[in-house]
């Protein structure tokens, strides 16, 4: 189902694209890998994440959140679809990661119980995947969940679109600015890449930023 930018919506309605999808396994979103722009970052750049806890909210099948997860960074992946959790688990039982390094839950991104806030943070395909109208609300939660020091690692997706699914989504199109609105009163941001490395098919439409909480 695809929403306009401009239609009025309500989470709980909107949030059955999600189940929806992961029921009819519809997940042509999944590139079936680590982001190349966030290895890069790590294994490249040597970008030096703060120790602790991560989180990687709309997980999906939890790729990034498996990569991201070391003795000295817990993770948790979430997501929203029961569905996805269970892929996500049963995939981290084949590539035995430990469960003790990353688990999966289904948690909804905006109504959970922080129990202790998070020192990193890989958002990927999930701002986009939020109705443009939530936007605001994923930022003032991100301020909430983060630690201060965190690192809110964002790979902005998709920076393009054919004109004629500029005002369609979910993926909704995205910019620089769309982020800067709803992070900079909380978030610093401490690094870009616009030439970072991507999937092939979204050259040209992602850069890689870090943001660190105030
Ligand atoms: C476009 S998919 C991206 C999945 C994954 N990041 C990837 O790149 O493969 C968006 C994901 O966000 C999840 N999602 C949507 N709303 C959510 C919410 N409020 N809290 C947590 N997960 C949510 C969906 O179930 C879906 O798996």
């Amino acid at each position: 189902m695809a929403y306009k930018r401009s239609d009025t919506v309500a989470p709980d309605e909107y949030n059955k694209i999600w189940f929806n999808c992961w029921s009819e396994n519809r997940t042509k979103w999944d590139a079936g890998d680590i982001s190349p722009a966030l290895r890069e970052l790590i294994e490249e750049k040597q970008w030096e994440l703060p120790k602790g806890r991560g989180i990687v909210p709309g997980c999906g099948r939890g790729y990034d959140a498996m990569y991201l997860a070391s003795p000295s960074l817990h993770m948790v992946g979430a997501d929203i679809s029961p569905i996805a959790v269970d892929t996500a688990n049963k995939l981290r039982d084949v590539t035995s990661i430990p469960s003790s390094l990353v688990e999966f839950k289904v948690i909804d991104f905006f109504n959970f119980e922080i129990a202790e806030k998070f020192q990193v943070a890989y958002d990927y395909t999930f701002f986009c995947a939020l109705h443009p109208s939530m936007r605001a609300s994923w930022g003032t939660r991100y301020g909430e969940i983060m630690a201060p020091g965190s690192h809110l690692i964002v790979l902005m997706f998709p920076l393009w679109k054919a004109e004629q699914d500029r005002d369609i989504g979910p993926p909704f199109l995205v910019s620089k600015d769309d982020y800067h609105k709803v992070l900079d009163d909380n978030f610093a941001l401490i690094h870009i890449d616009p030439k970072c490395k991507t999937h092939s098919s979204r050259a040209g439409q992602e850069i890689i930023t870090v943001w660190r909480r105030k």
